[in-house]
C-alpha cells in the first residue's frame, strides 16, 4: 500500500509499505479519506512520537473507509461496511487498521470526504463539552479558536445540546460562517461583553486562560484542550475558589483502548444521530489527493481554515 511516509528532518512523502493485516478484534480498513490534525504536524516535527502499537512513521489520527477483510472475533463489522475511526497513527495510508471497538458506522448520507474529517473533532469536542464539562441545556458555553476543525464541532454540539453558544473567532472573515453553525461569533476582543460563560472551550491556549478565569460564571467549568499559543500560565487561586470553578484538561490520542472505545460509544449515541439526520455538518476547507500530502500540510499550517483539510485516497472522493 501506499502511504504518508514521515521521514528523518520532517521531510513528508508517500512511499510503498506493506499492508497491513488485522489482528484480534481490528479491521482492514480501505481508507478513502483521512483528515489532518495538529498532532500530525507535531509528529512530523519529531516531538510528538506515534503511540505505542501505531505505525512510527505514517501519520493520521482518523479516517474513513471500507472494512476489507476482518480479524479474529470481530463482531460489530464486515466486510464492506462503511466505517470512520479514531486511530492512534497509520490513518493516512490505502490501508489502515482500526479496532472495531473505536470504529463508528457511517450514516448513509455522509460522504466519505466529510466522515474522513469527522471522528477526531466531533469526539474532541464531545468528550470534552459533555463528558468533562457537563454542558447543559441554557447553559453559556465560549468557544475561543472557534474557526478550526474542533471549534466548529463544539459550535454545532453546543447549538445542538440548548446551549447559548459564543464563539470567538480572531478572523473577522470567518465569523458569518461560524455564526452559520449556531454561534454568536466574535472577535476575542469582544467575548467580554457576552460573558459571564458556564463552560469555556479552550482550543488556543495560555493567552486566553486569565480572561477565560476572568468571564467565568459561578460554578463554570473550563476544558483546556489546545495550547498552540502556549501552555504556561500564572494564575490566581482565590478566583477560581470564589467561583467555585473547574478547570478540566486532556488529550485524546494517548488513552488506551478502553477509554477511547468509551468516548465512541457516547460519539455513537449523542452525535451520530444528529450527523444521521442533517443537523451537524463537517465543513471541509479543502481537500487535497494523497500525491498532494505535502501541499495539504502546508495549507493545514497556514492558519485561515474553516474547517478541516483531508486527504482523499482516491480520485473518486
Ligand atoms: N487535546 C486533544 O485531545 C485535542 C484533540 C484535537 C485537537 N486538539 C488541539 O485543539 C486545537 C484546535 O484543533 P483544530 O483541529 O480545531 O485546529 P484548527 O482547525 O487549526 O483550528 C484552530 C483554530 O484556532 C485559531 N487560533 C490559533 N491560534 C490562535 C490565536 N493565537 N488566537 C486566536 N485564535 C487562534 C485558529 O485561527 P487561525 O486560522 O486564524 O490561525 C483556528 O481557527 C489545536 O491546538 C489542537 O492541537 C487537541
Amino acid at each position: 500500500m501506499r502511504a504518508v511516509t514521515i521521514r528523518d528532518g520532517g521531510r513528508i512523502e508517500v512511499a510503498d509499505h506493506h499492508d497491513p493485516v488485522p489482528g484480534k478484534g481490528e479491521l482492514l480498513v480501505r481508507v478513502e479519506a483521512a483528515g489532518l490534525n495538529w498532532a500530525d504536524t507535531a509528529q512530523r516535527a519529531g516531538f510528538y512520537p506515534a503511540p505505542p502499537g501505531s505505525p512510527a512513521d505514517i501519520p493520521g489520527l482518523e479516517l474513513a473507509g471500507v472494512v476489507e477483510v476482518v480479524g479474529d472475533g470481530v463482531l460489530r463489522f464486515g466486510p464492506g461496511d462503511r466505517v470512520m475511526s479514531l486511530v492512534g497513527g497509520g490513518g493516512q495510508a490505502e490501508l489502515a487498521l482500526v479496532h472495531e471497538r473505536e470504529a463508528l458506522a457511517i450514516p448513509e448520507n455522509v460522504a466519505p470526504l466529510e466522515a474522513g474529517g469527522f471522528p477526531e473533532a466531533f469526539t474532541t469536542a464531545h468528550d470534552a463539552l459533555f463528558t468533562q464539562c457537563g454542558l447543559g441545556p441554557g447553559e453559556r458555553l465560549l468557544v475561543n479558536g472557534a474557526a478550526g476543525g474542533v471549534g466548529i464541532a463544539a459550535v454545532q454540539l453546543g447549538a445542538a445540546a440548548g446551549a447559548d453558544v459564543i464563539a470567538s473567532v480572531r478572523r473577522a472573515e470567518l465569523r458569518d460562517a461560524v455564526a452559520a453553525f449556531g454561534a454568536t461569533a466574535v472577535a476575542p476582543e469582544d467575548v467580554e461583553r457576552h460573558g459571564p460563560f458556564d463552560v469555556v472551550l479552550e482550543l488556543v491556549g495560555a493567552p486566553n486562560f486569565a480572561s477565560d478565569v476572568a468571564y467565568l460564571d459561578t460554578c463554570g467549568r473550563i476544558v483546556v484542550i489546545g495550547v498552540a499559543a502556549g501552555s504556561r500560565v500564572e494564575i490566581d487561586l482565590h478566583e477560581l475558589m470564589a467561583k467555585r470553578a473547574r478547570v478540566f484538561a486532556s488529550t485524546l490520542r494517548a488513552r488506551p483502548l478502553e477509554a477511547k472505545a468509551a468516548a465512541a460509544r457516547l460519539v455513537e449515541r449523542h452525535v451520530l444521530p444528529l450527523l444521521a439526520a442533517g443537523r451537524l455538518r463537517v465543513p471541509i476547507e479543502a481537500r487535497y489527493p494523497l500525491e498532494e500530502v505535502e501541499t495539504a500540510y502546508a495549507r493545514f499550517g497556514e492558519g485561515g481554515k474553516l474547517g478541516k483539510i483531508v486527504l482523499a485516497m482516491s480520485a473518486s472522493t
